[in-house]
């Protein structure tokens, strides 16, 4: 007899009872917002520091999300230099990532740097050697596999329900406001599609199986030179194939599925935070499904910040769900995919 097709439930503890940390922002940005917004609603944590390139935005920044007690600085640096920050958290566009990660490490800091971890393989590889060497914590703050909702899917493919996996597809497309002067059009600051969105389907992908290469890679650039729209084909080492979609002047469903010899599963929109999953037996029969409700990043990023504490708490320098050696191998899939987009 076969085993009933049904979504294991999630099994992670309350994010209140993780230690309490105190987290320094660098770069009072939009996420940063969204972070210590979630921080306080989610967590026992507190944005002790928080610096900017101006004192003014990051006082500002203090007053709305921090404390009584939370310090603003006009430096980045001054926020690395501060006791009572336990981890820095790199919040600033994805050309400043490497630079302010290597100095955080350098300072003795435990560090979370939003997705992507660092414009290409070798800028990853090299926060990655830096954190190695100094014992300190370093992770991508790929935050999908920290809510409950990615603790679901993680146990859904440890435990094979779908079989063996033969194909998966992810796409995250949305159709943004055309701004020259923005992070997202700007080839300085790493903009374009891949780095900014491409990089949850590429993580999505590589959470079923390693990449073994990029098979193809084709769309558009925008004025600026930056990746517009694209189609990536991935083949994995597992034997598995991948098709990722990413656009930041199309939308998509921003949906994934992962097809196997059991069983297929369905991620539900938004892909960075999927609001549900649904089995479906390999005749299509929903078999099971599950609603989350933390779809937006003030909902969802305390998930993320619990996670990191209660890694420190058990001594740990890299996250499991987030290894810093499988946000280099994303980095290069991506460096394959942007190579491709180039030689168009
Ligand atoms: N996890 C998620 O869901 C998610 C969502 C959105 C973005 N992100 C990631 O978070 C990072 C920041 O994105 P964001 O949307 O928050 O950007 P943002 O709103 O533009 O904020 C970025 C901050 O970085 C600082 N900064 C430092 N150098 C800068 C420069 N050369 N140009 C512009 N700003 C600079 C700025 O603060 P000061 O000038 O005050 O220092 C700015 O407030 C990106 O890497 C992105 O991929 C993650």
């Amino acid at each position: 007899m076969t085993a009933q097709l049904a979504l294991p439930h999630p099994t992670l503890p309350d994010p209140r009872t993780a230690p309490a940390l105190g987290w320094g922002i660098l770069g009072p940005g939009w996420i940063a917002a969204q972070f210590g917004l979630s921080l306080a609603a989610m967590t026992s944590s507190r944005v002790a520091a928080v610096g900017s390139r101006s004192l003014e935005r990051s006082g500002s920044f203090a007053r709305q999300y921090g404390d009584a007690g939370s310090r603003a600085y006009g430096s980045y640096a001054a926020v690395l230099a501060d006791p009572a920050v336990d981890v820095a958290y790199v919040a600033v566009p994805h050309s400043g990532h490497r630079d302010l990660a290597l100095q955080a490490i350098t300072a003795g800091k435990h560090v979370v740097v939003e997705k992507p971890l660092a414009l290409d393989a070798v800028q990853a590889q090299e926060i990655a050697a830096a954190a190695r060497a100094a014992g300190v914590f370093a992770m991508e703050a790929m935050w999908t596999r920290m809510l409950p909702v990615g603790n679901v899917l993680r146990q859904v493919l440890e435990h094979d329900l779908l079989g063996q996996v033969l194909s998966i597809h992810a796409d995250f497309g949305s159709a943004m406001e055309v701004d020259h002067g923005s992070r997202l059009y700007d080839p300085a600051l790493g903009g374009g599609a891949l780095l900014d969105l491409g990089v949850y389907p590429v993580a999505v992908a590589a959470l079923v199986s390693p990449a073994d290469r990029v098979l193809h890679a084709s769309g558009r650039l925008t004025g600026t030179g930056v990746d517009a729209t694209f189609t990536a084909v991935i083949a994995n080492a597992d034997g598995s194939t991948a098709s990722i979609f990413s656009s930041i002047e199309a939308a998509s469903p921003q949906r994934a599925w992962i097809a196997g010899t059991r069983g297929t599963l369905e991620l539900g929109h938004p892909l960075y935070a999927p609001s549900r999953l649904v089995l479906r037996t390999p005749e299509g029969a929903v078999a099971d499904t599950m609603d989350f409700t933390e779809d937006s990043p003030a909902t969802g990023l305390g998930w993320e910040a619990a996670h990191v504490a209660r890694c420190l708490e058990r001594g740990l320098t890299e996250s499991p769900l987030m290894p810093l050696d499988e946000s280099v191998a994303i980095a290069r899939t991506m460096d394959d995919i942007a190579a491709r987009l180039r030689d168009r």
